[in-house]
């Protein structure tokens, strides 16, 4: 008992020293050739060139040569050999990792390259790990990028877990030591972002409801981001019906949060985030155990916008950022919306509501409205947990990419690539468009049973989003995940942050007249 107390009050002491990430794992950057570790890591290319392999003494090296001839390891990439107790140095493990073709790597593979390796030594009991990177000059961040790797994979949802995850430290060596030093810096920030939209992700519905992720919102208010809530009665007031009908089931009033970065004096980038924190269909009720016990993750499209602006907050990032995040819980109650209810949303347009679980895109018709009016952004990109027919045809490999500009696909899917947050564009196409007819209002709120049902909630959100560039991201399936992945392990993903954060920090000054021409996207590619 004292012990785990101990270990508790050690925890929050760090907590309290490194307010802005909860991550456990302690980096620093030098570039000495050190052997004075518990773990030594080094890496190999395709090309059978072994980086570093000088800093070890001969016989160390003679070891190493024997293992990777006797164990046909050939430098692919994720590929990995250990050495344990090698003779001569005081270090108990070598580990030689495979990194491919050195020259390809993007950042995204890099970081999984540190997940790698994060996980190998999730159970090596000593803390010590020193990691060469000289030589890799392929990217001059690479040890910076592996770092990121290995705090994205090294993160934990302990709230509600007795054993704590046990703190590695380490020494990464490098050739670019300031370089690094502050391309970390940013990373940082995009993990803090990442690790928000993780936890706001993981919690439980019951914890995670409306009104407590606008408290959560509202701690962004110390690094300087404006946060606005409105109140169920200024949804009343302002008329948006859409979000006020899918909250009005449940027991815990809906909100709409705001949280902006103003960086820069530009036109502001919008993004609005579906917050739906708990989706159990409405009466339209989720029908099967597997489908509904899933559902606390229908607020990641918020978690990740609000992760998004918090990482450019951090970063003082020259940029004018807005997040609108739409919050309600779709329950079922006396108070419900019913099947066939007629709403009106905030824009004035009339929905038939046919499914009460395509809540969704309600909700995102009166955030996006809301952030034209009040925002006139430059452009919007809204990310939610919107359909199943998205998990269908992409499963959680990539993300949907609704939009009509060929500028905004070119972006997103190159920061996509770059990060390893991939996208794919859907079609966004009239056809669709056609389904959402109603024969009492201006829309219903389903398209065709059992067809594309991704295109036409996308369709259906077009109604909402204006004349600037639009881009719609359906991140269903991405939000959680069952099992580890690279830079995940089982749980709320943070899908979104770091493709998001790398759009941005990536756009030109001058993205409202750019925005349209294809020259914004050359200079990007
Ligand atoms: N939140 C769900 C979509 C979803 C499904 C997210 C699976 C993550 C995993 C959304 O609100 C929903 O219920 N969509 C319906 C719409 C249909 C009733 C038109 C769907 O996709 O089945
Ligand atoms: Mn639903
Ligand atoms: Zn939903």
């Amino acid at each position: 008992m004292k012990t785990q107390h101990k270990l508790r009050l050690s925890v929050m002491a760090l907590a309290c020293l490194n307010p802005l990430y909860a991550n456990a794992e302690t980096f620093s950057f030098d570039s000495r050739n050190s052997l004075n570790s518990d773990t030594l890591i080094l890496f190999q290319d395709a090309d059978s060139t072994t980086y570093s392999i000088d800093v070890l003494p001969q016989s160390t090296q003679d070891q190493l040569t024997l293992a990777v001839a006797d164990n046909s390891f050939s430098g692919k990439r994720g590929e990995v050999i250990e050495i344990l107790v090698p003779s001569e140095i005081d270090a108990k493990r070598v580990l030689l990792v495979g990194i491919g073709e050195a020259k390809t790597l993007t950042p995204g593979e890099i970081n999984a390259l540190g997940g790698l390796i994060a996980n190998k030594l999730e159970t090596v009991p000593q803390a010590k790990v020193r990691v060469f990177t000289q030589g890799l000059t392929a990217n001059p961040n690479f040890g910076s990028e592996l770092a990121h790797g290995i705090e994205l994979r090294s993160y934990r949802y302990s709230q509600y877990k007795a054993s704590q995850h046990a703190q590695k430290n380490y020494q990464i060596a490098v050739d670019d030591l300031s370089q690094n030093q502050k391309h970390h810096k940013g990373l940082q920030a995009i993990e803090a972002g990442v690790f928000l939209a993780r936890d706001l992700t993981n919690a439980p519905a019951s914890k995670m409801y409306p009104e407590s992720f606008a408290n959560e919102a509202r701690k962004l208010k110390a690094l300087g981001v404006k946060v606005t809530v409105l109140e169920a009665k200024d949804i009343e007031r302002l008329n948006l019906g859409a979000l006020a009908a899918v909250g009005k089931g449940s027991e815990r009033p809906p909100k709409l949060v705001v949280a902006h970065w103003p960086g820069s004096k530009e036109a502001p980038i919008a993004l609005v985030g579906k917050g739906i924190t708990f989706d159990s269909g409405g009466y339209n009720i989720k029908a099967t155990g597997t489908s509904i016990a899933r559902m606390k993750s229908d607020m990641a499209g918020a978690a990740t916008v609000l992760g998004t602006v918090k990482a450019m907050a951090i970063q003082k990032a020259p940029v004018n950022v807005v997040a609108v995040m739409p919050m309600a819980e779709n329950m079922v109650s006396g108070h419900s919306m019913i099947p066939g209810d007629v709403i009106t949303t905030a824009q004035g347009l009339t929905v038939e509501v046919l499914n009460t679980d395509a809540e969704g895109r309600l909700v995102l018709a009166d955030g996006l409205w809301y952030a034209r009016e009040n925002y006139n952004p430059a452009v919007i990109v809204d990310v939610a947990t919107l359909t199943g027919s998205k998990v269908g045809a992409l499963g959680n490999v990539y993300a949907g990419l609704f939009t009509d500009s060929d500028t905004l696909v070119q972006q997103l899917t190159y920061a996509g690539q770059q990060v390893g947050e991939k996208v794919w564009r859907l079609p966004l196409d009239q056809a669709y468009g056609d389904e959402l007819k109603s024969s009492i209002a201006d829309l219903k709120n389903t398209g065709k049973e059992g067809s594309a049902g991704a295109s036409s909630a996308a369709m259906f959100l077009k109604h909402f989003a204006g004349d600037q560039p639009w881009a719609h991201l359906d991140i269903a399936g991405n939000a959680l995940t069952a099992t580890d992945t690279p830079l995940v392990p089982a749980g709320a993903t943070g899908y979104g942050v770091r493709l998001l954060s790398t759009w941005i920090n990536q756009l030109p000054k001058q993205v409202n007249s750019e925005l349209n021409t294809a020259e914004t996207s050359k200079n990007l590619m």
